[in-house]
């Protein structure tokens, strides 16, 4: 089998990436909002304000959608737009926007996908000790009811956290992204316990009050290629390993517990007492069964020659990020046999030097090339039998590339930022056409 017939060819964003209106309407700030504020931590300064104008524009970016012939769009919620105080008074011009925005994608049968968390905590929260306080399962427990009470009837596919493992790490860990903290491992460990608590009373949330949901997670990750068939049992070892050093960048950090209800050994062993206490109850709560299981892939690494982390010498993206053609292969192979639950591609994508041409056109010949190597290699997977449900270009438009600014360029959609306008670039119309032959002109 190749791609499936009702395949969900989509796109992402996400809230504070393209949204802008950051004080509009009732908004409270997040971290993001205040984080942008801090000298020296983005770059030239920069920040989501404005971003792309999506808040205004919806309708526009909405058409430009169709369009592109997209079956599926994966936005998240700003929590401060609807919940200025992170928890208590609902905004309802901000519920306002996001059923304007589901009604517009419904219109032209554009199926929604909401994130609920891409990393922007609402401030107040912060100011309580955010992700670190056992309370923020609470908090996102109470936001999530509050999206799926008001949401829940047209939005029927969630994933619950976009990947907890950059948020945590370059939040808490090495302050380079908001809320700018730099934690000890215990203080981190906590942090993940709390994420993945928030998670599952997420997941119960949904199933109480949408019908028929379908509920996952996103998590970031670089899959490891093997170089020759010898290559695979040390390739497929070493991308669920999850000791101490590194453990948040493990897939069986984030996975395991979620799908198999326990935390990888070799991590709780090395850990030892820096380890949160945690009760079978909360294990339970974290076991949720979920639907599906989103997947980030951009890099990758090769395994051969008894080396797991072969990274040097290939073509590599404006970011400076290698690209890998049998990237998503591999993620969905290995995800597949440890899993055994459908896969969607929630992110992949290309930052390239972008610019509109002298006529008028934005000729991104690397991003096309860089999806059509990409989506080959999906494709392979499911033809070997893995159930992928669906795959999300990242992104639909150029956007705040968080500490990066507005330089990188991830965009199916150019925007100029001085004046807002809008340009599909050629990529846009190269993936229309992979979506009306589903895939078959791969
Ligand atoms: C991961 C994140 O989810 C998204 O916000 C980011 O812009 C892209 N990858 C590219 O770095």
């Amino acid at each position: 089998m190749s791609f499936k017939k009702d395949f969900f060819w989509g796109a992402a964003t996400a809230a504070y990436q393209i949204e802008g209106a950051y004080n509009e309407d009732g908004k409270g700030l997040n971290i993001w909002d205040e984080f942008c504020t801090a000298k020296g931590k983005i770059e030239r300064f920069e920040n989501g304000n404005a971003a792309c104008d999506h808040y205004h524009r919806y309708k526009e970016d909405v058409k430009l959608m169709a369009e592109m012939g997209l079956k599926a769009y994966r936005f998240s919620i700003s929590w401060a737009r609807i919940l200025p105080e992170g928890s208590g008074r609902i905004n309802s011009k901000g519920i306002e926007f996001y059923n304007n925005l589901i009604d517009e994608l419904l219109k032209y049968n554009i199926t929604p996908f909401v994130t609920l968390y891409h990393w922007d905590l609402p401030y107040v929260l912060h100011q309580k000790g955010g992700w670190l306080n056992p309370e923020s399962t609470k908090w996102f427990e109470e936001y999530t009811t509050v999206v799926a009470k008001n949401f829940g009837d047209r939005v029927k596919n969630f994933i619950t956290f976009n990947e907890p493992s950059v948020f945590m790490m370059l939040g808490y860990g090495d302050g380079t992204h908001a809320p700018g903290l730099t934690m000890n491992t215990k203080d981190i460990l906590q942090v993940g316990h709390n994420i993945h608590m928030a998670h599952g009373k997420a997941v119960r949330v949904l199933r109480e009050y949408v019908k028929d949901c379908k509920v996952g997670i996103t998590v970031a990750t670089q899959p490891k290629i093997p170089l020759t068939k010898d290559d695979e049992e040390m390739a497929y070892d070493a991308y669920f390993y999850s000791g101490l050093g590194g453990f948040a960048w493990a897939q069986s950090y984030w996975l395991d517990p979620i799908v198999f209800g326990h935390y990888p050994e070799q991590l709780l062993k090395e850990a030892g007492d820096l380890f949160p206490a945690f009760s079978a109850g909360d294990m339970e709560l974290i076991n949720e069964k979920i639907d599906f299981i989103g997947l980030n892939i951009y890099e990758a690494q090769y395994c051969g020659k008894g080396d797991c982390n072969l990274k040097q010498g290939y073509p590599h993206t404006e970011l400076g990020w290698g690209t890998y053609d049998k990237a998503l292969k591999w993620g969905v192979l290995h995800n597949w046999k440890r899993y055994n639950l459908p896969i969607i591609i929630t992110e992949n994508g290309i930052s390239t030097h972008d610019w509109v041409h002298l006529d008028g056109k934005v000729h991104d010949s690397n991003r096309i090339d860089f999806l059509h190597r990409y989506l080959k290699g999906l494709k392979e997977s499911t033809e070997m039998g893995c159930q992928v449900d669906g795959y999300f270009h990242w992104s639909l438009m150029d956007n705040f590339e968080w500490a990066k600014g507005y330089n990188p360029r991830f965009g199916l959609i150019y925007i100029n930022y001085q004046t807002m306008e809008r340009t599909m670039k050629d990529s846009a119309f190269w993936y229309k056409e992979v979506i009306q032959s589903n895939g078959e002109n791969l």
